[in-house]
């Protein structure tokens, strides 16, 4: 079976004076110190900014918390004002990294082919490239979500060798930060057309992928969308800023395992 993995995703939120009260509370509520860490059972990740992540890894060090990037460049290094590489984030130690996420699609350009390179680059390297892909409101709309979710998977295909060193996310862009989740059944559709995607590639190697549910999943929804078959956690924004209502989200995913 594979294991579930609750990730927050906090994007531009949070400071480094946070940290320490966010993680004492987020541990004390999922009973991190009590003996046998919950923790053995299900993953845990938190994507935090790039200034944060130093002082998270201190924090949450021996706990089996997963702390990563938010994003990485493609390139190793050079003239590329304002960004970061992957050997500056494993010098810290951090060795997983969102890739693609819709707001960077969005707002800063990123395209599927920006994605396939920096995918590469952390496969490369030894990152773990959380792979972000969903289609927009206009796209469900007009029937072409398996398109656009063919389209990006097959972008990044090429690049990856074995499936596991990978995560997938599937974000509908519609259901990010607006209260709107896709029902279970929405999404469980759409997870396991990915995974059959990747089924065609990899054989029975696709059952071993993560693929986890984003878009305004929270300590209310969770339970539903855990419980489906092809849905393997969830890519968390807005609930997983508290720290009780990430822990919730985290023990459902408990109960399950
Ligand atoms: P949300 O964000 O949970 O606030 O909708 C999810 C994400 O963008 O990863």
């Amino acid at each position: 079976m594979r294991k579930k993995l609750l990730a927050g995703n906090w994007k531009m939120n949070k400071g480094i004076k946070d940290l320490a009260p966010f993680f004492k509370d987020f541990g004390g509520e999922i009973g991190l110190s009590s003996g046998s860490s919950p923790l053995n059972k299900v993953d845990v990740l938190f994507a935090v900014p790039f200034l944060q992540l130093a002082e998270a890894r201190k924090i949450t060090a021996g706990t089996g918390i997963r702390i990563a990037a938010q994003n990485v460049h493609f390139e190793a290094s050079g003239a590329f004002t304002g960004e970061i590489s992957v050997s500056m984030l494993k010098e810290i130690g951090v060795d997983a990294t969102l890739i693609g996420h819709s707001e960077r699609r969005q707002y800063f350009g990123e395209t599927d082919t920006t994605v396939m390179k920096k995918v590469q680059m952390c496969l490369d390297n030894g990152v773990t490239p959380i792979i972000c892909i969903g289609e927009t409101k206009e796209e469900r709309q007009s029937g072409v979500t398996n398109e656009v979710l063919s389209r990006q998977v097959s972008a990044v295909l090429e690049v990856i060798a074995h499936p596991e060193q990978v995560i997938f996310a599937y974000e509908p862009v519609w259901a990010i930060g607006t209260g709107l989740t896709a029902t279970n059944e929405q999404a469980q559709e759409a997870h396991a057309f990915i995974r059959s995607l990747l089924t065609k590639k990899y054989q029975d190697e696709a059952q071993k992928v993560q693929i986890l549910y984003g878009g305004s999943a929270n300590p209310a929804n969770i339970d539903g969308l855990l419980q489906q078959p092809d849905i393997d956690g969830g890519l968390v924004g807005g609930a997983s800023l508290k720290p009780a209502d990430f822990a919730t989200m985290v023990k459902a995913a408990l109960k399950l395992s």
